[in-house]
């Protein structure tokens, strides 16, 4: 799979670890940016990668602020956009297989690298379970 990453100043120092564990599932990474600690606003980021994740069907999105919550609310503006954000593996579990989520919110101050592991392996694992979700998925995109 192709994912997309982008972070706000908040999720700055702990990209890079997260771009190794997406490769070492198997996936390529494109980062989108910040490439420096300077502060930025986060929802500038979040719509850069949702258009970019809506314009390259099939790919993933991850988007790294403080909480998580900015970047989420951000991208969840652009139709087609998916963005869950979790806390643990069961949240990323279940954002792909009931809602189809296909951009992954965390907040770099909110979970360890642990954790952010368990949950990019939850997430890359899981496949969307579809039959009852999809009518589910769909009125959300209505
Ligand atoms: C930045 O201080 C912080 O507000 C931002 O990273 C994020 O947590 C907003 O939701």
């Amino acid at each position: 799979m192709r994912y997309y990453i982008a972070t706000d100043h908040a999720g700055v120092a702990i990209k890079e670890n997260v771009k190794q564990m997406v490769e070492d599932l198997g996936h390529e990474i494109i980062d989108l940016g910040p490439f420096s600690t300077d502060r930025v606003d986060y929802p500038d980021y979040a719509h850069k990668l949702a258009t970019t994740v809506l314009e390259d069907s099939g790919s993933f999105g991850i988007l790294i602020c403080g909480t998580g919550i900015g970047m989420s609310l951000a991208a969840n503006k652009h139709h087609g956009i998916r963005a869950a954000l979790c806390h643990d593996a069961y949240t990323a579990e279940m954002a792909r297989a009931h809602n189809d989520a296909n951009v992954l919110c965390f907040g770099e101050r909110v979970v360890g690298i642990g954790v952010i592991e368990s949950i990019l392996k939850a997430w890359s694992a899981t496949q969307f379970e579809g039959g009852r979700h999809t009518d589910r998925v769909t009125k959300i995109e209505q």
